[in-house]
């Protein structure tokens, strides 16, 4: 409640981006310290069991703390795992990381729609690059804390890199970031990085998703699950496609949605709210399009516990949120994912 307030006075007067990274830090410094850390955990993060659903078996080889994970986009660089994870997220999405550090594109690139609970963004991968991440997450599996975090890596294509070539700069990414990862996402999704979403066609996307598998099990010296994020956009016989493809390739599962470009607020992809729908929809269609052994991962438009229950009625295996916990607030991951615990 103070935080809503505060949020609503005088939050949503700063600028979204420089909002965004000071609240970065302060969850970096308040998860970087073990006191602190304890008095999180205690406060907003305990009280809430595992993942239940049976598929997560044979897809992790241990339990996911929660149902309710962070959305890629919020960690970019991997520096306040510790944090989120002690805010009372079952699992942190870090990236979207790219083989190469890059700036992003030009600001504004960043809008609130506090009327409809929305973001809309045109961040464009704003990144220290795949190498860069894989050095924090290597100092966060160091630690007994960070060993236990669950951590999945979301990778994307360098903007310079020639859509041709797409491939290797995946490879190069999974190359620096697989060891430290419970699970990949390969990012094809993003309406922000001119020509990703043409990946999404399944004869480019399958010889990605074979290089990711194949180059995280090199490196990593294990199976790595790897799940592909799809956009709300595509036509329904386009996920279906995508689905058969995922089901082929024995890969984990799939990742519904990214953020939409179906709206007349402006530039950019919108997330919160008005993606709730279609979200649900293609986590309907992907349930229902892919193995039985595969997972889905629900993200869009999550506002309260009901919501997330409805993504995983609809068939996902584990949810995800990133609008709603910035509107919401520190107390929000932690009360969902107590809602969500059986009793
Ligand atoms: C500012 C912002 C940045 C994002 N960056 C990424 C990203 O780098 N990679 C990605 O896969 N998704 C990114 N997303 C999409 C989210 O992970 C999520 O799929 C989407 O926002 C829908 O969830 P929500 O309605 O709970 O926000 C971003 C979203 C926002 C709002």
């Amino acid at each position: 409640m103070i935080y809503r307030a505060l949020y609503d006075n005088l939050l949503v007067h700063t600028d979204p981006e420089e909002a965004h990274h000071g609240a970065v830090r302060a969850i970096a410094a308040a998860g970087a310290v073990e006191p602190s850390r304890r008095v999180l955990k205690a406060t907003f993060g305990s009280g809430f069991g595992p993942a239940t659903s049976p598929r997560l078996d044979g897809v992790f080889p241990r339990p996911v703390p929660g149902t309710l994970g962070l959305a890629a986009g919020m960690d970019k660089d991997a520096v306040a795992v510790l944090g989120f994870d002690a805010l009372g997220f079952g699992f942190v999405e870090v990236g979207t990381v790219t083989a190469l550090a890059q700036p992003g594109n030009e600001k504004p690139r960043l809008w609130r729609h506090t009327d409809v609970r929305a973001f809309r963004n045109r961040m464009g991968f704003n990144n220290l690059g795949a190498a860069a991440a894989g050095r924090r997450l290597a100092k966060l599996r160091s630690t007994a804390a960070g060993r236990a975090a669950f951590v999945g890596v979301n990778i994307g294509k360098s903007k310079v890199t020639e859509l041709a070539d797409a491939a290797g700069d995946y490879r190069a990414s999974t190359h620096e970031v697989a060891r430290w990862a419970d699970y990949l996402t390969i990012n094809v999704s993003s309406p922000n990085t001119p020509g990703l979403r043409d990946l999404q066609d399944v004869e480019t996307l399958r010889p990605i998703v074979r290089v990711v598998r194949e180059e995280a099990h090199a490196v990593a010296g294990r199976e790595v699950p790897v799940i592909v994020k799809i956009a709300p956009d595509l036509s329904d016989a386009e996920i279906v496609e995508i689905a058969a493809m995922a089901g082929e390739e024995r890969i984990a599962g799939l990742c519904a949605t990214n953020t939409t470009i179906g709206h007349d607020l402006g530039p950019g992809g919108l997330s919160g709210a008005p993606l709730k729908d279609r979200a649900r929809d293609v986590v309907g269609l992907v349930r229902s399009s892919l193995r039985d052994d595969q997972i889905v991962i629900g993200v869009g438009g999550i506002e309260n516990a009901a919501d997330a229950r409805a993504l995983l009625d609809a068939g996902a295996d584990l949810v995800q949120s990133f609008t709603a916990f910035v509107y919401e607030g520190p107390g929000w991951p932690g009360a969902i994912n107590r809602e969500l615990t059986p009793r």
